[in-house]
C-alpha cells in the first residue's frame, strides 16, 4: 500500500492525515497548542509546539492506518501563512514566532511602502501591498524593536518550513507560502532581490524556493526512526494553508472558485495569469499548481462572527445541544431561519477583528445597524450570517472585476455544513454553490501534492481530477436573491459612512 502524509500546522493545532494513493483518508489526528497574546494585538506561538504536535500526530495516524513503515511514499506540508520563525547560527529559535494575525507592525508597513517608493510601486514589485500580518514587516519589526535579537538571526522560516527543517535539515519553502512574505517576486516565482535590497535585508536570511509539488528534501535517518517511516522519505514543497486548501477543494482550473467559511472566510480563485488588484484589496499569490497563480480575498471574522454570537448569546443553545448530542450551530441557524431574508432592514458589519478584504483596515469594527422594536433574536443572528456572507461577496465581486471568471463556487468550512447558510450563500452570491466529497482541507491538499510530486499522478491537476467530485448543489431562491440584490449596496455604504468614526474610536480606546 502507498501512503502519503499531509501535515497542516494550523493556528490552533496541527492536523495530520494518512491518505491512500486513490485519495481515501485512512486516518487523521489533531494535536492542539496554545497561542499567546503578550500584548494587545500581538499573537505568538512557540515553534517547538508545532514540532511536538507533528511527531505525535504522525505517529498516531501511522498506528491508526496500520501502516507498515515502508508504505509511506511522501510527505506534504501545509500551515498557517506569514508567521516568522527566527533561527540563530546554531539553528536555535531566537524568540516566539510572530503569527499571521499579529497586528503590531503598522509602522513597519509604512516603512516598507516608503522604501519601495510608495504603495503602487510596491504592488508592482511583489504584487501586494504591505499588510500587518505579512512576514516582511515582522522582520523589520525585529530589527527596529529587538536589535540584539535581529543581529543573531541567520534564517527566517515560515511555520511549515520550520517543521520541514526539523524533518529534513533543509532550509526550504515553496512559492505559495513565500508569496505571503511580501518578499517574493510573484510574477517570476523567486525572491525579489530588488525589494530585499531596498529594505537592506540579506537574501541569505531566506530559504530556497521550490514549486509546491517539487521534492524539497528527505527525512533524516534519526527523525525517520523516531516517526516510524523510511529514512529518505521525500518531502514536497507543499503549500500555505489557503493554496493547499484550494488544492484539497479541487480549485486548480480557471472558472472554479472556493468560498471557505471558517473563523476567517476566504474566497480563492485560480488564475492562469498574474492578475493584480491595483488597489491591493485582494492578495495575488503563486498557486500550488506550477506556473499558475491565485487571487484571494480574506475576511477576518466570517464564521468568527457567528462563533462570537454563539459564545456571547447562546449559552442555552450550547447546553441544549450538549444534552441532545448535536452541534449548537444547528439550533442557532434554526432560529435564524425564523427571520426573513434581509432581516427587515437590519445589517451586521462583521469587522470584529478589523478587516483585510476589501477594506485593509485594522481599526474597522463590528456593528448592528438598523435596529427597531420589530427586531428580535432571530433577526440578530440571521443578520450576523448575512453580514459575514456579504463580506465574502465583496471578495467575489473584486475577483470578477479583475476579469477572473467565477463559473463554479465550491463552498466549504462551517458555513457550508449548514444547509441554511449554504442557501444564504447561494442567494447572496446570486449563483449556485456546490459542496465536494472531501472535507479535510489543507492536509488533504498537501497529501495530493506529495502523491503528485513523487510520481503517483502526472501532476496535481490530475491528482485532483482523480479524487475530488462535487456532491451537492444549492441554487439561489429568486425572491430572496432579489432582496439581497437590493440590500447589498447599502451594506457596502455602511462601512464607508462609519470608517472615520471607527478610526476615532480606536484612538479613544488607545488602539492606535
Ligand atoms: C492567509 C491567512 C490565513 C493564515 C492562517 O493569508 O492569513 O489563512 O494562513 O490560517
Amino acid at each position: 500500500m502507498s501512503i502519503y502524509l499531509g501535515i497542516d500546522i494550523g493556528t490552533s493545532g496541527t492536523k495530520t492525515l494518512a491518505m491512500r494513493e486513490d485519495g481515501c483518508i485512512l486516518a487523521s489526528a489533531t494535536e492542539t497548542y496554545p497561542l499567546s497574546t503578550p500584548q494587545p494585538g500581538w499573537s505568538e506561538q512557540n515553534p517547538a509546539h508545532w514540532w511536538r504536535a507533528t511527531v505525535k500526530t504522525v505517529q498516531s495516524v501511522l498506528k491508526e492506518a496500520r501502516a507498515k513503515p515502508d508504505d509511506v511514499e511522501g510527505i506534504g506540508l501545509s500551515g498557517q501563512m506569514h508567521g516568522s520563525v527566527f533561527l540563530d547560527k546554531s539553528n536555535r529559535v531566537i524568540r516566539p514566532a510572530l503569527l499571521w494575525n499579529d497586528q503590531r507592525t503598522q509602522a513597519e508597513c509604512e516603512e516598507i511602502e516608503e522604501c519601495a517608493g510608495g504603495r503602487k510601486k510596491l504592488i508592482r514589485l511583489v504584487a501586494n501591498p504591505a499588510l500587518t500580518g505579512f512576514t516582511a514587516p515582522k522582520i523589520l519589526w525585529l530589527r527596529n524593536n529587538e536589535p540584539r535579537n535581529f543581529d543573531r538571526v541567520r534564517q527566517v522560516l515560515l511555520p511549515k518550513d520550520y517543521v520541514r527543517f526539523r524533518l529534513t535539515g533543509e532550509f526550504a519553502t515553496e512559492v505559495s507560502d513565500a508569496s505571503g512574505t511580501l518578499l517574493l517576486d510573484v510574477r517570476r516565482r523567486k525572491w525579489s532581490r530588488k525589494l530585499l535590497s531596498l529594505l537592506e535585508l540579506d537574501p541569505s536570511l531566506l530559504p530556497e524556493v521550490y514549486e509546491s509539488d517539487e521534492i524539497s528534501g528527505r527525512v533524516t535517518p534519526a527523525i525517520a526512526a523516531e516517526l516510524g517511516i523510511p529514512p529518505g522519505t521525500p518531502v514536497v514543497g507543499g503549500g500555505g494553508d489557503q493554496a493547499a486548501g484550494a488544492v484539497g477543494n479541487g480549485i486548480v482550473r480557471r472558472g472554479v472558485v472556493s468560498a471557505t467559511m471558517g473563523t476567517s472566510g476566504v474566497v480563492f480563485a485560480h488564475s492562469d495569469e498574474v492578475q493584480i488588484d491595483p488597489e491591493g484589496r485582494v492578495h495575488t499569490f503563486c498557486h500550488a499548481v506550477r506556473d499558475k497563480w491565485h487571487v484571494m480575498g480574506v475576511v477576518l471574522s466570517a464564521g468568527g462572527s457567528l462563533q462570537w454570537y454563539r459564545d456571547e448569546f447562546c449559552q442555552a443553545e450550547v447546553k441544549e445541544a450538549a444534552r441532545k448530542g448535536i452541534d449548537p450551530y444547528e439550533l442557532i441557524t434554526a432560529e435564524a431561519a425564523n427571520a426573513p431574508a434581509g432581516c427587515e432592514g437590519l445589517f451586521f458589519l462583521p469587522y470584529l477583528t478589523g478587516e483585510r478584504t476589501p477594506h485593509t483596515d485594522p481599526y474597522a469594527r463590528g456593528a448592528w445597524i438598523g435596529l427597531t422594536r420589530r427586531h428580535g433574536r432571530a433577526h440578530l443572528v440571521r443578520s450576523v450570517i448575512e453580514g459575514a456572507t456579504y463580506a465574502m461577496k465583496d471578495s467575489l465581486e473584486i475577483i470578477k472585476g479583475l476579469d477572473i471568471p467565477v463559473k463554479q463556487i465550491r463552498v466549504s468550512g462551517g458555513g457550508a455544513r449548514s444547509p441554511f447558510w449554504r442557501q444564504v450563500q447561494a442567494d447572496i452570491y446570486g449563483q449556485k454553490v456546490r459542496t465536494i466529497n472531501a472535507h479535510e482541507g489543507p492536509a488533504f491538499g498537501v497529501a495530493l501534492l506529495a502523491a503528485a510530486g513523487t510520481g503517483a499522478y502526472r501532476d496535481v491537476v490530475e491528482a485532483c481530477r482523480a479524487t475530488i467530485a462535487t456532491v451537492e448543489t444549492t441554487a439561489p431562491k429568486s425572491a430572496d436573491k432579489k432582496v439581497y440584490q437590493a440590500a447589498y449596496p447599502h451594506y457596502g455604504r455602511l462601512y464607508s459612512t462609519l470608517r472615520e468614526e471607527f478610526g476615532e474610536i480606536a484612538t479613544l480606546v488607545g488602539q492606535r
